[in-house]
């Protein structure tokens, strides 16, 4: 269980239920606020659910215990799921990734190292279990998307009836059907900056700023990308009220190359101002547009082919680096598993000077458009959008587009 599900889930207006078997990491996300509630009787959750549900009050609920008890407990008692996914660790399923229903958290623990078989038969049968449960709420309307977590991989393996009859996953993955064409196509990633004075008010600054330059860009914005922005100014705006910093003080949000330049140069003037009283780092996380090449997931909506070469991470890294990123890293491995992704990562030190300022333009400019000029010769359709756009608006940006074929010329071709 990570916090950030059920703080999201509150922040969008949802009633929202996880599980853990941990009993230490929902005691930890209970005390630090990112979930509202905690039950440990299944049979408690329920009439509470039921209860929310019915009163349509926003609540989020940690359930101490397995997973596969909700999906099921939750199917017997005909309780309408909306929107469902799985976050346990299943990129590494046999030494504590996933833990089996029907075993104690210590009892997995102990059955991991004393007969790692019998864990691994355990850890199957679940996912069985689970998926039998998970499909009989999507034929009742529940959208069930993969997390990114090899879920359905991981399930597929063990023999649960997650496949159709062509061998493909019965459900999609969150890129292929919300991240991809909604975000990263039109170039909208997690865009995120720390406060080197780790002072509070300014990230309260900063926060001020971003919604500024969002709610600036949304006036004038195609409506393709107007929900993006809204929902964007919606969360910045009530990130603070949230209480999510746990660390240094650090934000992040959800931005295209437009909105992340504008972001990262009113932040660079602000410090030049001495509005704010430090140094600024910004970054970004690598689930975005360009930095990563990963076919099960950041690049799963790239249907060409090319989503199995690595070449995008390796030039937006090349790209960063000379227009002047501080620091930035290539590596391989990270949520998906060794061998399954590359990644490529930047910082960049905003100190206020006009140095700072240009290379922001040039750096961010590329980290963005980079990774939309390849969705786009996918013939991405909303990545076409962009591109085209982008284009209108940088003097110079030539980027070829693809030649969209004809589907019945080349089924007739073919002799299809
Ligand atoms: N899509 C994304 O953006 C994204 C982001 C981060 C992580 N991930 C992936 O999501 C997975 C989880 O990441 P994490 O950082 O939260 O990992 P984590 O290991 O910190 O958390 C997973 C939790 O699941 C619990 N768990 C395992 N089996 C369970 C079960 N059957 N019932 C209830 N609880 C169970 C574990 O106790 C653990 O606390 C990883 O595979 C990761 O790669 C995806």
């Amino acid at each position: 269980m990570s916090g950030a599900q059920p703080k999201a889930s509150a922040i969008a207006g949802l009633i929202s239920v996880v599980a853990e078997v941990n009993p230490k990491a929902v005691m930890t996300r209970y005390q630090q606020g990112w979930v509202d509630e905690v039950y440990t009787d299944i049979k408690k959750l329920v009439v509470r659910v039921k209860k929310a549900v019915a009163s349509g009050v926003v609540v989020s609920m940690a359930y101490e215990g397995n997973i596969v008890d909700v999906w099921e407990v939750f199917a017997e008692e005909n309780i309408k799921i909306d929107i469902g996914s799985d976050q346990t660790s299943l990129h590494n399923p046999w030494a504590g990734g996933y833990y089996p229903a029907g075993y104690s958290f210590e009892e997995s623990n102990r059955l991991i190292t004393a007969d790692p078989e019998k864990f691994r038969e355990a850890v199957r049968h679940s996912l069985r279990r689970q998926v039998e449960a998970i499909n009989v709420h999507t034929v009742r309307g529940t959208y069930f998307f993969d997390y990114g977590n090899a879920f359905l991989l991981e399930a597929s393996r063990a023999g649960a009836d997650v496949l159709t009859a062509v061998g493909e996953f019965r459900y999609p993955s969150y890129v292929q059907d919300i991240m991809g064409p909604m975000c990263f196509d039109y170039g909208f990633g997690p865009f995120r900056w720390i406060c080197c004075s780790n002072n509070p008010k300014d990230l309260a600054i900063t926060d001020r700023i971003a919604e500024e330059q969002l709610v600036r860009l949304a006036l004038t914005a195609p409506e393709e990308i107007r929900l993006q922005l809204e929902d964007n100014i919606r969360w910045i705006r009530e990130a603070a009220r949230n209480n999510l910093v746990v660390g240094s003080q650090a934000r992040i949000l959800y931005a295209d190359s437009e909105g992340r330049i504008a972001i990262a140069g009113a932040f660079n003037k602000a410090i030049a101002d001495g509005e704010i009283s430090a140094p600024v780092v910004i970054g970004r996380d690598h689930h975005d547009v360009s930095g990563t090449d990963s076919p099960f997931r950041e690049t799963s909506n790239i249907y060409d082919g090319s989503k199995f070469t690595s070449d995008m991470a390796v030039q937006n890294v090349i790209g960063d680096s000379i227009r002047g990123a501080t620091w930035v890293s290539l590596h391989n491995g990270g949520g998906v598993g060794w061998g399954e992704v590359i990644n490529g990562g930047f910082g960049m030190v905003l100190d206020g000077s006009a140095n700072a300022g240009l290379k922001l333009c040039m750096m961010l400019h590329w980290d963005v458009n980079n990774g939309i000029a390849r969705r786009s010769w996918a013939r991405n359709r909303e990545a076409m959008f962009a591109l085209k756009r982008e284009m209108e608006r940088t003097p110079g940006l030539v980027v070829t587009f693809p030649y969209i074929a004809d589907d019945k010329v080349i089924d007739e071709a073919f002799g299809e």
